[in-house]
């Protein structure tokens, strides 16, 4: 059995806490590592495979660790400076640029990358201009870069676009063509396709409407990216890699028989936003930071320092203050850039100026660029730190 911090007693953590600077964040090493094997057990019996989406870690040390795991084809980097950075630091063998570039800069630098012995780049594409680019830069850079094609797998509903607006990618022929059109060129190579269902991965089954749209969104993916991968293998396309995800619908896209990978990030987290997903039930957080109190406000209300690390998107995911337990933040204040307000019932917890307060991200990773640093918790205590990018003085996004 392993002692989850989330488990752990306050006045335990209040000591453990004390001699820290504060804000701080700390990882549940141990936890991580049981979320990540969860993934693996269900993968291994699917035959499939897990891509890490190191965007949502940013943490090179645990990226390492993850992609050791025999069910790990490699990394789904964000852009070309971080493919450069694992390719140069860490010599990862299979690294996919997930993103397109449409810069000559990023081209060269993806390029580098690839230069490096036994290292594999592939970079995303959904149109010719990412293909001549990266063609005219392999050309003079004596490199070769495999290309995935983005699949526009996106659910349309009475009008309503459901999932994410990236890939102009819809049918089998636009794919195909630009597939011949890779085919065509000399220095890349097509490999595969990739389709992110963001409308399942992302939203939870809290409402019924919700899980009636995943369900029927589902039925729609999982025959359109079917009906893309055997158009293209009919004429001669094979896909090597197919490439769907993410954390919150992972069980499912491994369940669809096209599928060779998913690509998967948070869940090693297991950020918050993902507490009303039902498949993820049996995941714990692993991922915390911590506020200091710096005020008493009213008898009821106490305020830390910091705490505003919120993640973007339309409905930005805020993060949750977890420990001690039944505490709130205050609707109209919420998490704040420099005070952040909690209100709590003084007859059952005691707060003190001081104390600390343990909060969960809304979505892990990109809270991270706010620290130099993660502690590391295993065994109910703290064993050392690893640094984040920011640590490493690197900037990725
Ligand atoms: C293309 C793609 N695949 C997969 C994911 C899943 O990432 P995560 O598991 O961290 O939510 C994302 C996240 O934004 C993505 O953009």
């Amino acid at each position: 059995m392993i002692k989850m911090l989330i488990d752990s007693d306050y006045q335990t953590l209040k000591k453990m806490a004390n001699p820290i600077k504060k804000p701080f964040v700390i990882c549940d090493l141990d936890v991580l590592k049981t979320n990540l094997e969860r993934v693996g057990e269900d993968l291994r019996k699917k035959n499939k495979k897990m891509r890490l989406c190191t965007k949502s870690v940013r943490v090179p040390e645990i990226v390492k660790y993850a992609e050791e795991q025999d069910f790990i084809n490699g990394l789904f980097n964000y852009n070309s400076a971080e493919a450069l950075f694992y390719a140069q630091e860490y010599r990862i063998r299979d690294i996919l640029i997930g993103y397109p570039i449409m810069s000559e800069l990023d081209a060269e630098e993806a390029c580098k990358a690839a230069s490096y012995e036994n290292v594999e780049i592939t970079v995303i594409v959904d149109n010719t201009h990412h293909v001549d680019l990266l063609e005219k830069y392999c050309n003079k850079n004596g490199v070769h870069l495999k290309l995935l094609v983005e699949l526009d797998v996106s659910y349309r509903f009475f009008g309503m676009h459901l999932g994410v607006l990236r890939s102009p990618l819809r049918t089998p022929d636009d794919v195909i063509s630009l597939a011949r059109y890779i085919d065509d060129s000399n220095n890349v190579s097509f490999r595969g396709i990739m389709g992110y269902e963001a409308q399942n991965a992302s939203v939870g089954d809290n409402k019924f409407l919700y899980r009636w749209l995943k369900k029927r969104s589902r039925e729609f993916v999982n025959e359109h990216r079917a009906t893309v991968v055997n158009e293209l293998e009919r004429e001669g396309f094979e896909c090597e890699v197919v490439n769907g995800g993410g954390s919150g619908c992972y069980q499912e896209t491994a369940s669809e028989e096209v599928i060779t990978e998913i690509g998967i990030g948070s869940l090693l987290f297991k950020s918050h936003i993902f507490d009303s997903i039902h498949s993820l039930n049996h995941f714990d957080p692993s991922l915390f930071f911590v506020l200091e109190i710096v005020r008493k406000p009213k008898n009821d209300v106490t305020t830390a320092f910091s705490g505003g690390y919120t993640s973007s998107g339309s409905d930005p995911a805020i993060p949750k203050p977890v420990i001690p337990h039944n505490i709130k933040t205050i609707k109209f204040e919420e998490f704040g850039e420099v005070q952040t307000p909690f209100k709590f019932n003084p007859d059952h917890i005691h707060l003190h100026l001081g104390d600390p307060i343990f909060c969960r991200f809304g979505k892990a990773g990109e809270p991270l660029e706010h620290f130099n640093e993660v502690n590391i918790f295993e065994d109910g205590k703290i064993t050392g730190t690893y640094k984040t990018y920011r640590g490493l003085g690197k900037r990725f996004s």
